[in-house]
């Protein structure tokens, strides 16, 4: 049987919608599918009818994160596609055009981190965010090391990526992760990528590059040196007990080390 896309991407309205579609497994990042977000993005960046990006989960969830199953593969030195979530992870940081988020359910680990790379997030009453790298004994991603103090201050930050602390939706636009809390939170994102998509390409695409001008390099930086530090915890006895704990359904147990 054909296994199915798991990353659907559709063009239309002059908007790229791409949406993470494994709901069995809460929308869960495999390597297959960061090489697809990879794709999908240089499609749209390479078609110049495409004016804006839409990224969407599920009604219930937008991704329980990178996929625990990688991760042990990866920290057992396993194969696969292992350079496909920097690639992924650079795409985003350098993509010209603008993308908006919907996010409903859960938003875990990358769920959350990618959203600093959204220029408009738009969050469902049912929106969690979390970045529980911590709790799984590796580091932060995706340039969150600095984008996320950068966005929400160093003391809330502390509070995501060091207690790996739940945000709702009310206190995630407190915060400024979001632009706002909508019913329909796809709905939302849409109408915003449909009033960007009329807009002067040129000048929109200008004006984002602005905007990221001093920050760019030092995310791509972040993202590179993140990505040393994050291979080299998740070969960690630490992180080999927080994914087998949660392998087991069990809580993780970090006394001995
Ligand atoms: N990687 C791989 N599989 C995952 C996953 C992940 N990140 N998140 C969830 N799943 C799988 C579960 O193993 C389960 O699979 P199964 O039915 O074959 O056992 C299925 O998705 C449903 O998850 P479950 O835990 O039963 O649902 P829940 O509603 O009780 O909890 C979450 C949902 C997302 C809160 C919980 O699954 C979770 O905490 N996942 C891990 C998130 C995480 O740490 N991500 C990495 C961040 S760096």
């Amino acid at each position: 049987m054909t296994q199915p896309a798991q990353i659907q991407v559709t063009t239309a309205e002059r908007i790229t919608t791409i949406r993470f579609d494994r709901p069995d497994k809460k929308n869960a990042i495999t390597l297959d599918m960061y090489a697809a977000l990879v794709a999908a993005l240089a499609a749209a960046a390479a078609d110049p009818a495409v004016r804006a990006v839409v990224i969407a989960g599920s009604r219930d969830c937008f991704t329980a994160g990178n996929d625990l199953g990688d991760f042990m593969r990866a920290a057992q030195g396993g194969g696969g596609n292992v350079t496909a979530p920097l690639d992924f992870l650079r795409a985003i940081a350098t993509f010209e055009k603008p993308v908006v988020a919907a996010v409903a359910g859960v938003a875990i680990g990358i769920g959350t981190t990618v959203l600093l790379h959204c220029d408009l997030v738009y969050a469902a009453p049912n929106a969690r965010f979390k970045t529980p790298f911590v709790d799984l004994a590796l580091v932060p991603e995706a340039g969150s090391s600095i984008l996320l103090p950068a966005l929400v201050g160093a003391r809330r930050a502390a509070q995501l990526l060091l207690l790996g602390e739940q945000l709702d939706a009310p206190t995630a636009l407190a915060w400024g992760l979001v632009n706002s809390v909508a019913d329909d939170a796809d709905a939302a994102a849409h109408a915003a990528a449909v009033r960007l998509a009329a807009c002067p390409p040129s000048a929109l695409r200008a004006t984002k590059a602005l905007t990221r001008r001093t920050s760019r390099d030092a995310v791509l930086e972040a993202i590179r040196v993140e990505g040393e530090a994050f291979a080299e915890r998740l070969r960690s006895p630490e992180a080999m007990e927080a994914l087998q704990a949660f392998m087991a359904r069990r809580p993780a147990d970090f006394s001995r080390f």
